[in-house]
Order: C-alpha cells, then structure tokens, then sequence
C-alpha cells in the first residue's frame, strides 16, 4: 500500500516535434490554369493560399524524413525507439503498414509498429494510442506520425477537392513523464453513417480495382463538402467545449487551440466555441493547406519556439468516417532554439 502511495502517475509527454513539407509549392494561381477556380474563391471559402506537392516518393519518404530529422534534434538513438505509430489515409501499399517501412528506412531496428485510418482526425487517434503505451510503463519512446500524400489520391479534374489538399509529415516523440506533463486527457468519437460524404470509394475490399473503378475515378478522394462541413463546424466546437468543461479550463487556462487545418471558417467558429482570441489559435492552413493527418503535427512544429513548458493545449479535430475529437495537453518543455 505504502509503495502504491509513493509511485508517481506517469503520463505520456511530447519531447521533440519536427515537420516535414516538400520543397514544390502549388499556389492557388497555378490551381486556377488547371480547373475552374481563383485565388479569391480558395482563400474567401477555405483561408488556403498555397499548398506543397510531393512529386517524387511516397507517404513514408516524408515520414522517415519527419522521423530521421526529429531523432537528430531530440538526441535520440533510433534503436531505441519502441514503438511507431503512423497515421494515413494514403499509406504505401495496402500492406506491409507504411509504419513498417518508416522503421526500415530510418534504422529503428528494435521498434513495432502499425498505421491508424482515421482521416484527418489521424493524429489525434494515434496520440492518445501511443500514450497509453507510455502511461503503462510498457514502453519508453513512442513516435507518432501524422503524414498524408493527398496528392495521390486528388482528381485534377475536381476543383471542389483538389483546391484543398496538400502533401506533408509531422512527428512527435512521447516520453514518461513524472512532472505531470503531457497527455491529460482525450474524448475520441465516430460516426460512420457518415462515410459517404468523404471518402475515397475504390481500390479497397469494397470496390477492389478494376478498369471498370479507374474509369469512373473511383480512386480518388470524393466530398460533399457543404455536408461535411455542417458535421465539422458543429462538432469540432462541441467536442472542444466539451474538453474543457470536463476538464474544468476555462477560455483564460487555455494558452493554445490547435486545430485541424481543413477550413478557416471551421476553425473560427471552434475558436469562438472555446472563447479564445485569435492570438491563441495556431494557424497555418494558408500555406500547406490541408495535409490530413499531418496538419496537427505540422501546426506544433511551426509554432514550438512560441510554446512554454506549462503550457495548455487543446488538439482538435475532425474528418472523414466521421471522426473527431480533442486531447487535453501540457506542454513539457521550453524551446530549445
Ligand atoms: O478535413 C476533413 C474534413 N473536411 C472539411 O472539413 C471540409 C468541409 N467543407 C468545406 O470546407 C467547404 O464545404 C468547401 C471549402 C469544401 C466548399 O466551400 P462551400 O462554401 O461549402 O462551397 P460549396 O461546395 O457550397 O460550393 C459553392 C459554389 C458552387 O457553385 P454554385 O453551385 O453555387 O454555382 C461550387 O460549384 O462554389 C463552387 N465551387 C468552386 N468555385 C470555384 C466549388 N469548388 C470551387 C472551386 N473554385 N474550387
């Protein structure tokens, strides 16, 4: 009894963050000499002003380059990484897991790992996975990535969809905690009755490939975007709100919103939900647009050298399936630059 009485709660930290975007940049004009759109409807309508493209390489290439980059700035070993988590819509291969293939690349010889669907709420499914990894004891160095190449899955000729993606990779390395930092807390939610309004309907077990699934494009992603975007205004500020009143933070406790990057007007109407003034919004759909299951990564490494041990965050989210979601966090350290 004594003993249980001494034990510290470990919780599950982020301790280093690195992001990685390809070096082309698609802007809205060059969009506008492809299909029938304009800088004026992408930015009034989404807030995007450009986005990057991956022209060589795949999901797991941007990835290992997140990874390799993040174990050089965290001092890390890549041999003693545990676990690695990576969540994608735009995997590999249907099998092996592009989590597979990242250790191979990066040399994280003695690590485990899978890939997680779940859209552009990825990285906040993975993150509240891989903590429970750390929050155990079981393991000691969890990576987890969020990485998406859109561009793989967009249709050229569908200016509703491929305005709005982008290509991009962020990591995050989990470690145990002893201060209380890290994961406090996380409320996940699915609705998939709702599949039909985003997804990428061919080349899975449902509608295997065919000439007959090429032919009516089937392979790329598909968006009822004013219905999606009905389910994501709503209930990405509900479930924000509802964090924070589980929690007990008011608007003036939370120093940070980071939200999925899909649409400004969405993460508006969140961070008006929450309370919260513009200045505490991390932001930065206008220049990769939205990357799915990279956008949250991508936000904390554009934003880590404002960010203070201590700090309170809100990670929010939501996508296809439906998925969404919000993890409550303190930030365990000071930037380092
Ligand atoms: O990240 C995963 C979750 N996804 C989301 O959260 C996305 C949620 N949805 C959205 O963000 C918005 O619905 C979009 C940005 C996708 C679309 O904005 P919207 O204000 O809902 O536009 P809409 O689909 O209602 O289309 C309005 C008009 C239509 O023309 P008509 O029918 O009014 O003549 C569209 O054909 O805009 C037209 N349109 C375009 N015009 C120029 C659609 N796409 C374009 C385009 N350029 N790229």
């Amino acid at each position: 009894m004594k003993l249980l009485v001494n034990m510290k709660k470990i919780t599950a930290a982020i301790t280093g963050v690195q992001g990685y975007v390809p070096e082309t940049i698609l802007s809205n004009e060059d969009l506008a000499k492809i299909v029938d759109t304009s800088d004026e409807w992408i930015t009034s309508r989404t807030g995007i002003k450009e986005r990057r493209i991956l022209k060589e390489g795949a999901s797991s290439d941007m990835a290992a380059e997140a990874a390799r980059q993040l174990l050089e700035k965290t001092g890390v070993d890549p041999l003693d990484i545990d676990l690695v988590l990576v969540a994608t819509v735009t995997p590999d291969y249907p099998f092996p897991s592009t989590a597979n293939v990242v250790c191979d690349k990066v040399g994280m010889k003695n690590a485990w790992g899978y890939d997680l669907i779940a859209a552009c709420s990825g990285f906040i499914y993975a993150l509240s996975t891989g903590a429970q990894f750390i929050e155990t004891g079981r393991h000691k160095k969890v990576l987890v990535i969020g990485v998406d190449k859109m561009t793989s899955i967009l249709d050229y000729q569908d200016r509703t969809t491929c305005v709005i993606f982008g290509d991009g990779a962020g990591a995050v390395l989990l470690e145990p905690n002893e201060e209380g930092l890290g994961v406090q807390d996380f409320i996940l939610r699915s609705d998939g009755s709702g599949r039909q309004y985003l997804i990428q309907p061919g080349g899975g077990s449902a509608n295997p490939p065919s000439h007959q699934t090429v032919d009516d494009r089937l392979h790329y992603v598909k968006q009822e975007g004013k219905q999606v975007f009905k389910f994501a205004v709503t209930n990405m500020a509900e479930v924000s709100a509802e964090i924070m009143e589980k929690n007990n933070l008011t608007s003036d406790d939370v120093d940070w919103l980071v939200p999925h990057q899909a649409n400004l007007r969405i993460i508006d109407a969140t961070a008006e939900r929450m309370g919260l003034s513009k200045e505490k919004v991390m932001i930065n759909i206008q220049k990769y647009g939205n990357t799915t299951a990279g956008t949250l990564p991508l936000c904390l490494w554009d934003y880590e050298d404002q960010l203070k041990k201590g700090d309170t965050l809100i990670l929010s989210a939501f996508g296809g399936g439906f998925t969404w979601g919000a993890v409550y966090l303190k930030w365990a350290y000071d930037s380092k630059k």
